[in-house]
């Protein structure tokens, strides 16, 4: 392609939506392309063009290079955000393309000029304000000031969600919180709700549709146990088994006890589990009662959380494990081994049993029948399961049995694909596993109103108590509460441990929820105080970027777009959170410094724009991270 037609191209829209060479381009980005396209045919050029600032300047260089090396045509361009002295992106392929054509006769004389011809045949761009050459061949791009500020104030009047990623599925599962009936459900499944809800919120907000799955654990040996118990103790358990068994966790210790103590009930139990499975009707009533009470307890958190799941727990797989293992025995994958049924993984030297020796189904055998369902009847491009990292291995295994079974593609950047979300331990200050003072299991209702109460009393030691409604006090300790239990616990990489501690979370200073929701408070009261109606702003007033402390701003709220992808992306929560704190610190540095004040000044329209530029933008991080955001403190 001749320099001028790349260079019209590029004029007509830097992503080159429609141009043929992107069928060259890898799956990933050709997807996200035609995603981009589908949803916009209505819209004009410009519209075509969005995408983050990351990915425009990429494409700007993507036509750079096919024109500079013609005969190297898949050369990804290599774009980073830099926020250096030089610039605020680099493109570093100089290095690399060096390599691949020195000897070949190119007219380069080493990396430098390579990246000086990548410089020069940039398309030019309302988005670039200049670029240099640096070191051994980086290419530094300074942004347009004006750009960036036109392009935040589209957001402004067009809305966030023009922002929003465009990720190459249309309909994902995250599998989160996921316990198990009739035993407590512990801090570590609060991790996974949280995590989950918030990797779904990421997605919903990409316009993935998400199916939020609970794969609760209700089907198992256990239940005979449970059953026998229940019909020992109370005969008429259908009138008495609310209040009977009130507390699930006592009853299930309880008939544990029974279970293990006496040969003869423990016979029964193993009856009840196969008359459960064989159907018969009085047995599935007791377990669908011992469901409910379980289901009305995890409600109370998620209630708390707000937190929204569907629950197709492990038992509504149980009729299609069967007919899965019969096809990956007829595939030739399934192998008898001491008595089970396994199939076995290259590089592991256990096998995944699929058919334990007594005949019996087991994690695996629905895990593999819940994906089939996933893929097949759900049609889900990417299914998701958050769990602690101690499920590693299953995950492992069982996602390789699937790639030998050719649901899954080998490798593991293309689609379908299943990923394991793993998290670390909650630790108690003593560092240890977490426990409460006095009981041995947390109840997670007890530690999610505790956070309340707490944030409630501060509230009160602040004086609110006389200011606000009783109602305001409510909501604002809820948001407050909550909020620091998700945030201490996504603001870590979530394969680290980390510690529980009211004192931490709840502090109004640091990287924390409170000092965070606080800061987004501060900047609507600043807007409230200007008397200025913003929306009327947001269309007639104009934003400029100014003062260097304004740009640093701008161009901070300008890559909301490409954090929440490579959160979205890599699965990490805790990319959306640094990015947060951050931004909440970028503000303060513009707000404290004199040079910028915003009420009063000559560039208050244009400030207050920024203000709340920066506010829509906390906002959206809050509601992906799952926060309730307040407005005044
Ligand atoms: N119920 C399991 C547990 O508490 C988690 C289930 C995770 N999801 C899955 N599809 N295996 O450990």
């Amino acid at each position: 392609m001749s320099y001028h037609n790349a260079l019209r191209k590029a004029l007509i829209c830097t992503s080159v939506i429609f141009h043929t060479d992107l069928l060259r381009l890898t799956s990933r980005r050709l997807v996200w392309t035609t995603k981009a396209q589908s949803l916009t045919t209505m819209a004009t050029e410009q519209d075509e063009c969005m995408g983050s600032v990351k990915e425009q300047i990429a494409k700007l260089f993507e036509v750079s290079l096919k024109v500079t090396v013609p005969n190297e045509p898949d050369v990804e361009p290599l774009v980073a955000a830099c926020n250096g002295k030089f610039g605020d992106y680099q493109c570093n392929n100089a290095m690399g393309l060096w390599s691949k054509i020195k000897g070949k006769g190119a007219q380069f004389r080493g990396p430098p000029a390579v990246g000086e011809a990548i410089k020069n045949n940039l398309p030019t761009s309302e988005m670039i304000e200049s670029c240099s050459v640096a070191g051994p061949g980086f290419v530094n791009v300074v942004l347009s000031k004006n750009w960036m500020a036109k392009s935040i104030q589209k957001m402004l009047v067009e809305g966030i969600d023009k922002w929003a990623p465009l990720p190459p599925v249309k309909t994902a599962v995250v599998d989160f919180s996921s316990p198990n009936i009739a035993k407590e459900m512990h801090v570590g499944h609060l991790r996974s709700t949280i995590i989950g809800d918030t990797l779904a919120r990421m997605l919903e907000f990409s316009k993935v549709k998400v199916l939020r799955r609970n794969h609760v654990g209700d089907w198992g040996t256990q239940f005979g146990m449970l059953i026998e118990f229940l019909f020992e103790k109370f005969p008429n358990f259908e009138d008495a088994a609310e209040t009977a068994i009130g507390d699930l966790q006592a009853f299930y210790k309880a008939s544990k006890q029974r279970f293990d103590a006496d040969p003869a009930f423990k016979e029964r139990a193993q009856q009840a589990v196969v008359r459960l499975q064989g159907g018969e009707d009085k047995y599935r009533r007791a377990w669908a009662q011992i469901c409910e009470i379980s289901r009305n307890e995890f409600h109370k958190v998620y209630q708390r959380l707000g937190v929204h799941l569907e629950e197709k727990g492990e038992s509504f797989y149980n009729p299609y494990i069967p007919g899965v293992i019969e096809t990956l025995t007829k595939q030739g994958l399934v192998e008898e081994s001491q008595g089970a049924r396994v199939i076995f993984i290259e590089g592991v030297n256990i096998p995944l049993i699929v058919v334990k020796s007594d005949g019996g189904f087991n994690y695996a055998s629905t895990d593999l029948a819940a994906l089939w369902y996933r893929l097949n009847e759900e049609k889900a491009e990417w299914i998701i399961y958050v769990t602690d990292v101690g499920q590693q291995q299953h995950f492992d295994m069982f996602f390789k049995a699937a790639k030998r079974a050719g649901w899954l593609p080998h490798g593991d950047s293309s689609y379908p694909k299943a990923s394991h979300v793993g998290f670390g331990l909650v630790l108690g200050e003593d560092g240890k596993r977490f426990r409460t003072r006095n009981t041995e299991v947390v109840r997670l209702v007890d530690l999610l109103d505790e956070a309340k109460t707490r944030s409630k009393a501060a509230l009160i030691e602040r004086g609110k108590g006389e200011e606000w409604t009783e109602e305001e006090i409510e909501s604002t300790a809820e948001a407050v509460g909550y909020g620091a239990v998700k945030y201490a616990d996504l603001k870590n990489n979530r394969l680290t441990n980390y510690t529980f501690n009211f004192d931490q979370m709840l502090n109004d200073k640091g990287n924390t929820a409170v000092y965070l929701l606080y800061a987004h408070a501060r900047i609507c009261s600043i807007i409230r105080r200007s008397g200025k109606d913003i929306e009327e702003l947001k269309n007639k007033g104009t934003l400029i970027l100014g003062h260097k402390d304004e740009r640093d701003l701008g161009l901070h709220l300008l890559q909301f777009a490409e954090v929440v992808e490579e959160a979205c992306t890599n699965l990490l929560p805790n990319v959306l959170c640094d990015y947060l704190y951050n931004l909440s610190e970028i503000f303060s540095k513009f707000y404290s410094n004199p040079e910028c004040k915003v009420i009063g000044s000559d560039m208050e329209t244009s400030r207050l724009l920024l203000c709340e530029a920066t506010a829509v933008v906390m906002r959206k991080c809050f509601s992906l991270l799952g926060i309730t955001p307040i407005y005044k403190i």
